[in-house]
């Protein structure tokens, strides 16, 4: 049985061994693997179970676009399980792994997704609704503080290229 890159919670490895369905919906029993993201790792179980409330779990199987350049933005993803290739318009692709997080960027400043993104393999996301992102960033400033730090990091390293 295959476990995520985040650990194998409970929850986790049922998803992943019963192939689940394109989204549903995740549970409290989702907290210890939101546990091990770095985005959370401020928040408290009693948070991360109202986080795994909000969220959906989506599969993704080898080269399946999960976000493409110029599409309007209405979810944000944590990479619970595989890898990703983000490829933007201008510049080099990106490869992300197991508990990064992409598409803040269009819910962020409202505008097109920049790059498009690729499975890597298969892949298992979690997805915040926009609505439900927005609110969390209001509820909890950590978030915010983690997010910004992660955009100066990518942006660092798109103007090393
Ligand atoms: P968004 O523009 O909403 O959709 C594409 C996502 O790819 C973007 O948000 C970021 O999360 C991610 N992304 C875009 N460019 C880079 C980059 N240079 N490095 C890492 N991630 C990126």
């Amino acid at each position: 049985m295959s476990e995520t890159a985040l650990g194998a919670g409970a929850a986790a490895r049922a998803a992943l061994a019963s192939g689940g369905s394109a989204s549903d919906r995740m549970g409290g029993d989702w907290a210890p693997v939101l546990a091990e993201v770095p985005l959370f790792a401020d928040l408290s179980s009693r948070h991360l179970k109202r986080i795994a409330k909000l969220a959906h779990t989506r599969r993704f199987s080898h080269g399946a676009a999960i976000l493409r350049a110029g599409d309007p933005g209405n979810a944000f993803y944590v990479l619970l399980d595989g890898a990703v290739k983000v490829v933007p318009a201008r510049g080099k692709p990106v490869r992300l792994e197991g508990g990064a997080s992409f598409g803040e960027m269009a819910l962020l400043d409202d505008s097109p997704r920049s790059a498009d993104v690729v499975a890597d393999g298969e892949v298992l996301t979690m997805t915040i609704s926009r609505r439900a992102f927005e609110k969390l960033l209001r509820s909890e400033p950590s978030l915010s503080r983690v997010l910004l730090r992660t955009l100066a990091q990518r942006l660092r390293a798109a103007q090393g290229d």
